[in-house]
């Protein structure tokens, strides 16, 4: 069974992250900008721990140096994405990386991603959001700067705020200046939580910086009383079990514990975070739950409809997405 032509919602994709090494290589070629250490010997990003990960993510954001790269990494990513039967996409936005968290520059660099963005939707009808993210192991002054880029630039593409990064570094409260004011912009909230941290990680983002959804959140597991309370409030986690596994937070699909959050009534949506990373592809991500825990179109689906009813978008856009979840009689 190939889920290929499955159309699908994904909430968790950072976009550099799902820069190909291929586009990566070639950037720093045409500038003449070293990339040692970056790729391994079969040409993909080489890293063994999540440190390195970090390292080498942000070594290889360095020859993305202009909003024209960012116009065309857009549409790369995006067209990978349609490729994979994606038909709604929030992509993980950092002014970081833009500009250095300055408003006028990251301007800029977000109307080359909206024109890339519109060419996408052009050709492949993939509609694309943008939620601003500021880095936790930057620090919380770097995250205010985020923030104002993000409320600054509110609107129709941008619909949310959130944070990446190493959560092991700082408390999420540190954050939640950054949070208030992406919320009072009306912004639709999401951080990093209980990837590598605890289950008290993830209660800190729900309480401290009152955010609807989680990144990862898969910790969650390890305290019934947040599983209970996540399916009762109805809080998203956006799951990405290709990258825990590629990352070593589980050992393998059979101890990652996405079954058991959905048997628990947690609303679980899938995602793929950095695909090139971690040798994956949305489509892989499907391929390998069904074959770890049996899933089939139908539970696809629902996934994919409760993607769509926690995507940080107008209800017009969502009822439209909802649409194109139906199965075709
Ligand atoms: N940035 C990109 N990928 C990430 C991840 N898996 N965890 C935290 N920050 C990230
Ligand atoms: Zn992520």
């Amino acid at each position: 069974m190939s889920f290929q032509t499955l159309p699908k919602v994904e909430l968790h994709l950072h976009l550099e992250g799902a820069a190909p090494p291929s586009f990566i290589r070639g950037l720093g070629q045409e500038k003449g900008i070293s990339l040692d250490g970056v790729f391994d010997d079969q040409g993909g990003y080489r890293f063994e721990n999540f440190g390195q990960f970090l390292t080498v993510y942000e070594a290889a954001c360095t020859v993305l140096q202009s909003p024209e790269d960012f116009r065309r990494l857009t549409l790369a990513v995006l067209e990978q994405s349609a490729a994979q039967g994606v038909v709604y996409s929030e992509a993980f936005l950092s002014p970081d990386f833009c500009g250095g968290g300055d408003l006028e520059a990251w301007k800029d660099y977000l109307a080359a991603m909206v024109e890339a963005a519109n060419q996408a939707e052009r050709d492949s009808g993939i509609v694309l959001k943008g939620v601003v993210t500021c880095i936790r192991h930057f620090g919380p002054e770097k995250a205010k700067k985020a923030a104002t880029c993000a409320v600054e630039t509110a609107g129709d593409f941008i619909t949310g705020f959130g944070m990446g990064g190493d959560e092991m570094q700082g408390r999420q409260a540190d954050f939640a200046y950054s949070f208030d004011m992406a919320r009072e912009a009306g912004l639709a909230l999401t951080t990093h939580a209980g990837e590598w941290g605890g289950a008290a990680e993830v209660w800190d983002a729900i309480r401290d910086l009152g955010v609807v959804r989680v990144g990862h959140g898969v910790h969650a597991i390890n305290d019934p009383k947040l599983v209970e309370y996540l399916a009762e409030k109805g809080i998203t986690l956006e799951v990405c079990p290709g990258s825990n596994v590629a990352l070593g937070v589980y050992p393998d699909w059979q101890s990652h514990p996405v079954k058991k959050l959905r048997a628990a009534g947690v609303n679980v949506t899938l995602s793929t975070d950095d695909p090139p990373f971690f040798h994956t592809t949305l489509n892989r991500e499907y391929d390998r739950l069904a074959d770890t825990f049996g899933w089939d179109e139908e539970i696809f689906t629902q996934l994919n409809k409760t993607a769509a009813n926690a995507a940080f978008c107008d209800a017009a856009t969502r009822t439209k997405i909802l649409e194109k979840l139906e199965p075709k009689t």
